[in-house]
């Protein structure tokens, strides 16, 4: 796959598909532009390297093929001239129509057409037509094989931006300095599992968090109360279970499952009340998986330890990130909720890495190539030998 530094951008309509995906409010406002910065030194590099006209294109939510007035692009090229320092043309159509002269462009929202994600050719053609060159710079996007990642390789010469670049490399495991400890959580076993399975494979340690691990506990055979359980899953969990790379916590902290608020105490895993709900990892399970934390030369985190958007299950979440950050080791975030945990304490610079995806990093670290590279390097001999 090359990369944009391999290729000649001089004088070229260049069309980048960056990563727009920004949380917004109910109003529409954008509550966190980390991905629009992340995207400002590809643009940057881009105009240096005398590009003719830069042409941005990229995806606002989950509109499912119609225009939604809130998804609209427009609160994002006005953020993205703030942090390029440039104008930002912004259109209301994202194919179909020539372009106006201006040497920034930013089409509409994507998926306002269903074509983007059934993957359209003829819809990934008419896009290409606004570019001599593409550019894929939207790693966490990458696992869908949409137009603009999948189908718009056939019709332009491609390659990857800087930020998908410096994705690639900090998520290679192969890269990576054993020993290894992973640590996994998040609420459904059945998002995890072929990350756990890559990693009880790579890695030295997995340490498992998160509500899935009521779903081992029931896999044993153990009383799990109201906690949640991925019941088609059980027999996947059952396999694990005995792993001996795998570690469980000892001990949880629940709550009355009809009143959160009450009734919150650790006991040990075997010991879940029937009417009681699981809703983050003990103290001595923290203390056992900082044990094993601290024998690792790497370590990757995907996914919150409890259900942490709700203090004070929080609570072993934001303790091993506090830990983690002063662990003198590669220290990789796998993006989505981990990274949002990190940021909300702002100790991201304490971080080797944070990924900007969450299902792609979720995939990469599993071992997938994702759609959109594949893609990429399918086509590649057609455009460059
Ligand atoms: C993300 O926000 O993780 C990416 O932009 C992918 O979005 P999607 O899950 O709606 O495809």
């Amino acid at each position: 796959m090359k990369t944009i530094k391999e290729i000649d951008l001089s004088g070229k309509r260049v069309l980048l598909r960056a990563e727009l995906n920004v949380p917004l409010n109910d109003r529409g406002d954008i509550v966190d532009d980390y991905r629009l910065r992340l995207a400002v030194p590809t643009i940057k590099y881009i105009l240096e390297k005398g590009a003719k006209q830069l042409v941005i294109m990229g995806h606002l939510g989950r509109p499912d093929g119609k225009v939604v007035p809130k998804l609209k692009m427009d609160r994002v090229a006005v953020r993205l001239m703030k942090l390029i320092g440039k104008n930002v043309y912004k259109v209301d159509y994202c194919v179909g129509k020539g372009l106006p002269r201006e040497k920034i462009i930013l089409l509409e929202n994507l998926r306002f057409d269903s074509r983007e994600e059934a993957n359209d050719e003829d819809f990934a053609q008419k896009l290409s037509v606004y570019g001599d060159v593409y550019v894929n710079d939207s790693f966490a996007t990458s696992h869908r094989e949409h137009a603009s990642f999948a189908a718009i390789t056939k019709f332009l010469p491609g390659c990857i931006g800087l930020r998908v670049k410096e994705e690639l490399e900090n998520l290679d495991i192969k890269k990576m300095k054993h020993p290894i400890v992973t640590l996994i959580g998040g609420a459904k076993l059945k998002t995890k599992i072929p990350l756990i399975q890559a990693m009880v494979v790579k890695a030295e340690k997995v340490l498992i968090g998160g509500a899935m691990i009521f779903t081992f506990y029931a896999a044993d055979g153990l009383e799990i109360g109201k906690s949640m359980c991925d019941t088609n899953y059980l027999m996947n969990a059952k396999v694990m279970l005995h792993n001996e790379k795998l570690v469980l916590p000892k001990d949880v902290v629940i709550a009355d499952y009809e009143n959160k608020e009450a009734g919150i105490r650790t006991v040990a895993y075997d010991k879940i009340p029937k009417k009681s709900i699981g809703l983050d990892i003990g103290e001595k399970s923290v203390e056992e998986f900082k044990k094993e934390l601290r024998k690792a030369e790497t370590i990757i985190w995907n996914g919150p330890m409890g259900y942490y958007e709700k203090p004070p299950f929080d609570k072993a979440t934001n303790e091993l990130i506090k830990t983690i950050a002063e662990y003198d080791k590669v220290k990789i975030i796998g993006g989505g909720d981990t990274a949002d945990a990190v940021n909300k304490l702002d100790l991201s610079h304490k971080f080797t890495f944070l990924s900007s995806g969450g299902g792609a990093a979720l995939e990469f670290l599993s071992g997938k190539k994702l759609a959109a590279f594949k893609a990429l390097e399918e086509n590649e001999i057609n455009f460059f030998s």
